[in-house]
């Protein structure tokens, strides 16, 4: 089978008036459908960047270089025309801060009913009844009446579930959702990552989710890539990596994790020192300055490459091991 979104030696760089900043560094992923890959790393780590750039949708100053397949099918280098035809339908992304994506001067319901007409032909009656039905699921109140609201009159957490009633209406084979749930109240977020589960499930929608919330990852995710300073660090399944963390940062991050179902509501903890400069990433590994293991190869080679270590897993580490308590091998 091959995967809803393959991504291969994807690098984003921007350019400042202080130099170029390297915020996505060779990273390469693939999405099955019905599969859900959690996308985890401290502020900064090239998260959504990374996202944005599958989208085709980084900042003027950004640049991107690699492979990004959908269905098979490169659009890196697609025309904006044909893109279009594939981003808001068949791949959509639920944005970190709502109102970047919704059009402040133009009412809900005319948003969400155009994006149904453009991509679905849609008539306005069935393109609006849909709508309803959306923002229904996602538990807004008196939906039909809200048609006629503009974003300014949702409040922050009703925002971000019109986001995501807008990025299901054309039934996607690829969610992305960027901290989905950070402005929704406990209740709400719940509902909505049932609702998540459910489509993954039901509908084969593959969901690529960048979160803080471990919770979030141990309910709804298959797989999980930690990301650390525009790289991967280590990838696996949730459960080898919340149990058994290769990578020191890994290690950091989640490791402080007892068991996957008392997850609920934790967030990935805080690791002493700052990442590096991205404008200026050290030679060797870009973790070394905060790792407690560090040894000669981390400071003398090159970053280590993200390489298979049995079981499906990957890490980018130059130690050989390291065990559940803490011992290592090198
Ligand atoms: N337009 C831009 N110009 C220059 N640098 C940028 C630009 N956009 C993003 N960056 C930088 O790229 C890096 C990665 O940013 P990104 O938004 O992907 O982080 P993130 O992992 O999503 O963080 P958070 O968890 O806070 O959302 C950051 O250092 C950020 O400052
Ligand atoms: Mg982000």
């Amino acid at each position: 089978m091959s995967s809803v979104l393959s991504v291969s030696d994807l690098t984003v760089r921007f350019a400042t008036p202080e130099g170029e900043v390297n915020a996505v560094n060779n990273v390469s992923l693939d999405v099955e459908a019905g599969e859900c890959l959690g996308i985890v790393g401290e502020s900064g780590s090239g998260k959504s960047q990374l996202f944005m750039a599958v989208m085709g949708l980084l900042a003027a100053n950004g640049k991107v270089a690699g492979s990004v397949k959908f269905e098979g099918k490169e659009i890196l280098d697609l025309k904006m025309k044909d893109l279009n035809k594939i981003r808001g339908s068949q791949m959509s992304m639920i944005f970190q801060d709502p109102m970047t994506s919704l059009t402040p001067h133009m009412k809900i319901g005319d948003q969400m009913t155009e994006v149904l007409q453009i991509h679905k032909g849609m008539g306005h009656r069935a393109a609006s009844s849909r709508a309803v039905e959306l923002l229904d699921l996602m538990r807004i109140p008196e939906a039909k009446k809200r048609l006629s609201q503009y974003p300014h009159e949702f409040s922050g957490g009703m925002r971000q579930r019109v986001m995501i009633a807008m990025a299901l209406l054309c039934e996607p084979k690829l969610l992305i959702a960027d901290e989905p749930s950070t402005a929704l109240d406990v209740t709400v977020q719940a509902q909505i990552l049932d609702l998540f589960a459910q489509l993954k499930k039901e509908t084969g929608t593959a969901i690529v989710m960048i979160t803080h919330d471990l919770g979030v990852v141990a309910g709804l995710c298959d797989r999980v890539n930690v990301m650390y300073a525009g790289r991967f660090v280590e990838t696996g399944t949730v459960r080898d990596i919340f149990y058994d963390p290769q990578h020191p940062y890994a290690r950091g991050l989640l490791g402080s994790m007892p068991r996957l179902d008392e997850a609920k509501g934790e967030h990935l903890s805080a690791i002493p020192g700052q990442p590096p400069n991205l404008q200026d990433l050290p030679p060797g590994c870009s973790f070394q300055a905060r790792c407690k293991y560090r040894f000669e190869p981390c400071v003398e080679d090159p970053h280590p490459a993200l390489e298979a270590i049995g079981g499906g897993r990957k890490k980018a580490c130059h130690l050989k091991g390291l065990s559940r308590d803490g011992e290592v091998v090198r």
